[in-house]
């Protein structure tokens, strides 16, 4: 194609590439008259703008993204196979921030949690890390996340956030008090998706080379430091800058100054699952750094903004279960429960074939297999393969599953069926963690924001009942919190 000279502007097109005549004036029966039904391009035209918007994602609704590079710099072939995390090893990397509650419109600097979702296409495939700014969560079993994400959400009459419906589902789920500690803390109001960790939350698995499986955590620590941001800007901002994360992220990126995170992981031999002093399958607890201290493998470098937000950060459907040969899930219900969520939910949000989108197909590797047809499919396999397995017609009848490359990471389970939640480990509470975090890792000054954020949330609670549970939910994390807390509210 010659390129156009400098006044020339190719001219509008109906979707079949007809050239039209008007953006501007609809075909009308004399200049003043009624508009007609056959003006096909108008009609076009709006109904594309009646499909603009998809569904918004349900948790993790507003967010912002971009395109870098995940480089390994060591070696931990020692515990994994993965080509992805071999040293020298160079992937595209698409990553995406967001907050938890608040919807598309949302300010970024609400106190939240924030997420943060990576994805490594790698030339075994896309491998997906969905986490957090957080080493944990609020729940461990996945039957609790649809009450938890309603109790952030809005009333069903008033369609108002309601700081009683939050605090009355805290308080009667022990186990969200480690990451509520976490939230009312500085991670809840980082200074931008900049200065904040990424963490897997759960554990994981590794495996090697000789086929043994380590659980694992990843941690992404940020090479711009973690710095909060105060109340009162964030506020500020909330009203005058919405987007202010977002803006901050594009704008660093735009300017030549690419953000990046160290790539982390703890690593717990398999048998020591069994008998360490939480359970590192209950992503409510940290696996302590003293106990397993952080191996570093490579860094993560953001350098390129997306050309279209909403095909490339709108339409990016990430799911923990996207594992390569070599990483894997684990025993973790929350995981096991979100293996399911993610695809369902993109199905419905974007569509049966969003793993056709460009974005969301593997970059560095290819997919086959006997799946096809279904709405907006346009990929297709070769005409010669068979459309399904077991055939008898060899390579030219399609692919065939290999064991020898499909690794999966495997762990032995066996017992009744039950609907319970074991401590078999010497130090499984819900608190503990909670107020080792509020007396042994926040200083002096974080204590004193975290008393003034909590002392808010306090008199936010409208409801008797729920305050007086909201002192001794406080207290169970630590005496002296929860008695300073009952003497302010
Ligand atoms: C987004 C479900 C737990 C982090 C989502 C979405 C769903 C979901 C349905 C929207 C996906 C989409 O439309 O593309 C669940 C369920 C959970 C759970 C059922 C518990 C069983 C967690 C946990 C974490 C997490 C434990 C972090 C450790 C995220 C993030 C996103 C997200 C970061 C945004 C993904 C993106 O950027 O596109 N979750 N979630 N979720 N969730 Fe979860």
């Amino acid at each position: 194609m010659t390129k156009p000279a400098d006044s020339y502007r190719p001219s509008t097109t109906t979707q079949a590439g007809a050239p039209i005549a008007s953006d501007a004036h609809s075909l009308t029966v004399g200049a003043d008259g009624p508009t007609v039904l056959h003006d096909h391009y108008l009609v076009e035209k709006i109904a594309a703008f009646n499909r603009e918007r998809v569904p918004e994602r349900n948790p993790h609704a507003k967010g912002g993204g971009a395109f870098g590079e995940f480089v390994v710099t060591e070696d931990v072939s020692a515990y994994t196979q993965a080509a992805v995390f071999q040293k020298g090893a160079k992937s595209e990397a698409l990553i995406r921030f967001s907050s938890v509650a608040g919807e598309q419109g949302s300010p970024d600097t609400w106190r939240d949690v924030r997420g943060f979702s990576l994805r490594l296409y790698s030339e075994e495939g896309n491998l997906d890390i969905v986490g957090n700014n957080t080493p944990t969560f609020f729940l461990r079993d996945a039957i609790k996340f649809p009450d938890f994400i309603h109790s952030q959400k809005r009333l069903g009459d008033s369609g108002l956030r309601d700081p009683d419906m939050q605090w009355d589902f805290w308080t009667l789920s022990p186990e969200t008090a480690h990451q509520v500690t976490y939230l009312m803390g500085d991670r809840g109001l980082p200074r931008s998706w900049r200065h904040m960790n990424g963490y897997g939350s759960h554990t994981f698995s590794w495996v090697n080379e000789a086929g043994e499986l380590f659980w694992m955590r990843y941690h992404f620590v940020s090479n711009q430091g973690v710095e909060a941001m105060g109340a009162d800007e964030a506020q500020q901002l909330a009203g005058s800058d919405a987007d202010h994360y977002r803006r901050d992220l594009f704008e660093a990126i735009a300017r030549g100054d690419h953000p990046s995170w160290d790539l982390y992981v703890q690593i717990m031999p398999y048998d020591e699952a069994k008998t360490y002093r939480f359970n590192p399958f209950d992503l409510t607890k940290t696996i302590s750094l003293k106990d397993y201290p952080r191996i570093k493998v490579g860094t993560l470098t953001l350098n390129r903004n997306p050309e279209n937000f909403f095909t490339q950060i709108e339409q990016a459907g990430f799911s923990p279960g996207n594992q390569v040969r070599g990483t894997g899930i684990s025993p973790d219900k929350m995981l096991m429960g979100r293996i399911f969520a993610y695809p369902d939910a993109q199905r419905h949000r974007i569509g049966a074939n969003y793993n056709q989108l460009p974005v969301n197909q593997p970059h560095a590797a290819e997919a086959r297999n006997y799946q096809h047809e279904g709405a907006m499919r346009y990929q297709h396999n070769d005409a010669a393969h068979r459309t399904y397995q077991p055939n008898s017609f060899g390579p030219a009848g399609g692919p065939e599953a290999d064991p020898s490359k499909g690794i999966e990471a495997n762990w032995e389970a066996d017992g009744e069926l039950v609907r319970s939640a074991a401590t078999l480990h010497a130090e499984d509470d819900d608190f503990g963690q909670a107020g080792t975090l509020y007396r042994e890792v926040f200083d002096g000054e974080q204590r004193a924001r975290f008393l003034e954020t909590l002392t808010g949330q306090g008199r936010s609670i409208t409801i008797d009942d729920i305050r007086e549970r909201f002192f001794q939910y406080w207290t169970n994390v630590d005496a002296e919190l929860g008695a300073a807390l009952r003497d302010r509210v």
